[in-house]
């Protein structure tokens, strides 16, 4: 049987796996600096948990859950996303009684939607993402946008596109409603049968449909600005205003309604345009909401938060060249080579005390000739070789190789650390001088200086 991965899955290793722990790490640590900590909502829900957040009207829900019946009759789902979750998670553990408000998680990790596999559309892909919980200030919108946006600047995108709506209060909404309503009355029974669903359930997302003569239909739609509550029109433009200050460019786009059911207010997408005119799409969105915390059964609180889709990211930054000369050197520092298979355990020993100090170590304990180890060891980057043979236990000695200058030392095991420590910490001469190395060395002495 030739094994395959399941169908919209994506295999992670090697260099690839380097640049999600980049991209991972840059946002965790951005996302510290405005106060946000980690936290980890199980995989599996109960289905529920998602069909009353996303909602029923979300092609999420209607289309996309990984969801079954577990081996006891319970509706469990794969999370198809991380807000609802996170809702749960502090609800049940009551977290708005106990934290300081808001709360602010960021989570990261993989997510399932059962979509048509495509460029950036996979089946399982990663998310990261923050929710800002339990504050009704629209400057929680404007800080959850800054930190996307600039995350995504640190980590190299340029010519970013920041869209941004307001969905309004559910007063704004409820008229919109009936204004969309209205205006599809007569048009709905040519437009595609996703549509027709949606005009039952809820016309703001027929603005969503992708079928370019719906779109056509949308284009003279009544448009959310008109229906706005004052208080929403104020909020917006307060939102607005402060993204300006803050130097940040968006463009007000009234087509864009997102595709889950819990917003109201502020939403918003990120989306890359490369240099050669690629479009990504959107490479994070996110928005405010207001009754999810009720919804999972705790008080009324309003949250804002955003997600990324970490394989979006990756791929913009591989195109781009983003990752040159920015993922750390994960080579080897030390290969210990054992001479015989009886000096493995010796092998061993060392490698453990090396590791305790850091170093990166591996030994091939499965032998082989000395010179295709040493071809090996260079693959492997290692900077020195370590030879244990019947001489060097005799004499409690190691034999030691830089493999960046071709030199080879004996050293007594007891001096095993002093001397790898400096041949890591020597001095990099930048004189190419051989004969200049040593403390005259010229580049040394303008250290000095
Ligand atoms: P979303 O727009 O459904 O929002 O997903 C966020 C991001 O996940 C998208 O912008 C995209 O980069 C990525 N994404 C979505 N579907 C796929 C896919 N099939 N393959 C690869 N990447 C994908 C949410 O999930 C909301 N929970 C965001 C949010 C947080 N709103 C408030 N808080």
């Amino acid at each position: 049987m030739e094994s395959q991965n399941v169908k919209g899955t994506k295999d992670i290793f090697n260099k690839e796996a380097e640049m999600f722990e980049y991209v991972e790490t840059v946002m965790k640590s951005i996302a510290a600096t405005y106060g946000f900590k980690d936290m980890r909502p199980p995989l599996l829900e109960h289905s529920e948990v998602f069909s009353r957040a996303v909602g029923e009207s979300s092609d999420v829900v209607r289309k996309e859950m990984y969801t079954f019946l577990d081996k006891g009759g319970r509706s469990l789902t794969l999370r198809p996303e991380f807000t609802a979750g996170i809702m749960r998670l502090i609800v049940q553990n009551k977290l708005y009684a106990t934290e300081d408000l808001p709360i602010k998680a960021y989570y990261h990790g993989p997510v399932f939607r059962y979509e048509r596999p495509q460029l950036g559309r996979y089946r399982q892909f990663n998310q990261f993402g923050v929710e800002s919980v339990g504050v009704n200030s629209y400057f929680h919108d404007v800080e959850v946008i800054l930190l996307g946006y600039i995350t995504l600047l640190n980590l190299g995108f340029e010519g970013l596109k920041l869209k941004i709506n307001t969905l309004g209060d559910d007063e704004s909404r409820t008229n919109y409603k009936n204004a969309l309503k209205a205006f599809f009355e007569d048009k709905i029974a040519n437009m595609c049968e996703d549509c027709k669903q949606r005009y039952e359930i809820n016309p703001l997302r027929i603005l969503d449909c992708k079928v370019p003569a719906d779109q056509e239909i949308v284009k003279s739609a009544p448009k959310m600005r008109d229906y706005l509550s004052k208080e929403s029109q104020i909020r917006f433009n307060h939102v607005l205003q402060e993204l300006e200050q803050s130097g940040i460019e968006y463009e007000v786009d009234d087509t864009l309604v997102r595709g889950l059911d819990y917003y109201s207010e502020t939403v918003f997408e990120f989306h890359f345009v490369s240099d050669k005119g690629v479009n990504y799409g959107a490479i994070g969105a996110g928005g405010h909401y207001d009754k999810l915390v009720k919804e999972m059964g705790g008080p009324s609180l309003e949250g804002v938060g955003f997600s990324f889709g970490i394989e979006r990211v990756v791929s913009v930054m591989q195109d781009n060249n983003l990752f040159e000369g920015i993922l750390s050197d994960q080579s080897l520092d030390a290969y210990i080579i054992p001479m015989d298979p009886l000096y493995n355990t010796n092998a061993l020993d060392v490698a453990l005390a090396l590791r305790a100090n850091g170093y990166r170590v591996e030994v091939p304990y499965d032998g082989g000739k000395v010179a295709s180890l040493i071809k090996k060891a260079n693959r492997k980057g290692a900077r020195i070789a370590i030879f244990i043979g019947e001489e060097e236990i005799r004499s409690d000695s190691l034999s030691i190789k830089d493999l960046k200058f071709n030199k080879q030392e004996n050293i007594a095991l007891g001096d095993l650390l002093t001397y790898v420590d400096e041949i890591f910490n020597e001095h990099e001469c930048q004189c190419k001088n051989e004969e200049d190395k040593g403390e005259q060395c010229c580049c040394k002495q303008k250290d000095k200086e």
